[in-house]
């Protein structure tokens, strides 16, 4: 029997590709590499794989009559037109889970970096800067008070590791959560006005776009630190950088970002962030995981089965 025809919509790693080049008839950004060979496999195209970062619009899935499935190699989804799968009966799946513990860990990473100024610290040694006197004292992590924004798999992990450092824990969510003992919040703002450190941990797309705005980040306040590990939409990026810009906030530590990769430049002159690449879930360990769970979710699908991790119901 013929294998499913497989369109991979964005550079996928070499440890997902292989075992997708020998499961499928496995098209690797055939769209985007040679559109005219494109348009003939097109009509046979009944999946489709794709990293978060890359997205699938209602103008690519109409040039997909044959479509059945849409598996995204992530758990961020917000660059998929979920809405116009939806209409047309195409289950979309994401991959959660595997990648909490990481997605978690980084977002304390990016806490502690940018609390004890490690980059700045590391220069300073490098730099022969030591024998001339100490490194300038820095902000203590434990025993402060940590909100979440979104208390979903990862909010809740990093609630945890907060607990672990004997940080007072607060969160705001759509829904108060009751199997919890940490402080809800009513609001963005006031979970702002009650943290030190406020960690970005909710999901991306319109629904949460700009919600971090002006009057959050005056909340947070002068001494306040925002970490964002969830998405760039969910910050107006102007806004954070005149507050970074003008010390209305003290630090803040970013994995992601509104433009990537091209960021912008006024992000890189200042000495109150921590930058990272989007590497909330680039371990080895994880991206096999996710890897291996983008693969099964196309395999049920194909099999005839229900999709193992689909997007939720919005
Ligand atoms: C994802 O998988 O959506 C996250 O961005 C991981 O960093």
């Amino acid at each position: 029997m013929a294998r499913p025809c497989v369109l991979g919509a964005s550079a996928l790693p070499e440890f997902l590709q292989s075992p997708l080049e020998k499961d499928f008839e496995f098209h690797d950004r055939l769209h985007k590499k040679d559109p005219a060979a494109f348009a003939e496999i097109a009509p046979r195209i009944r999946g489709l794989i794709v990293g978060g970062g890359s997205p699938v619009t209602k103008e690519l899935l109409d040039q997909l009559p044959a479509l059945e499935v849409i598996s995204v190699f992530a758990v961020g989804y917000d660059k998929v037109d979920v809405a116009a799968a939806k209409a047309r009966g195409i289950p979309v799946s994401h991959t959660p889970d595997v990648l909490t513990d990481d997605v978690a860990d980084l977002s304390m990473a990016l806490m502690f970096n940018i609390a004890r100024q490690l980059p700045a610290a590391d220069r300073f040694v490098r730099d022969g800067n030591w024998a001339q006197g100490a490194f300038p004292l820095q902000r203590k992590v434990s025993g402060a008070r940590l909100g979440i924004m979104g208390l979903g798999r990862i909010g809740r992990a990093i609630a945890k590791r907060g607990e672990a450092l004997g940080m007072h824990v607060g969160y705001h969510s759509r829904t108060r959560k009751f199997d919890v003992d940490y402080t809800f919040h009513d609001s963005l703002n006031e979970l702002a006005t009650a943290s030190d450190f406020l960690v970005i941990a909710a999901y991306g797309g319109p629904s949460t776009e700009g919600l971090v705005d002006e009057s959050v980040l005056e909340a947070l306040g002068k001494k306040g630190y925002l970490i964002n590990i969830a998405r760039g939409s969910i910050i107006d990026e102007p806004a954070l950088l005149d507050a970074l810009e003008q010390g209305r906030i003290a630090g803040a530590g970013l994995d992601v970002f509104a433009t990537e990769p091209g960021i912008n430049e006024r992000f890189l002159s200042l000495p109150n962030v921590v930058l990272a690449p989007h590497v909330g879930s680039a371990t080895w360990q994880t991206r096999q995981a996710m890897a291996q769970l983008a693969h099964a979710n196309l395999e049920a699908h194909f099999a005839g089965g229900k999709l193992l991790t689909p997007v939720p119901e919005s």
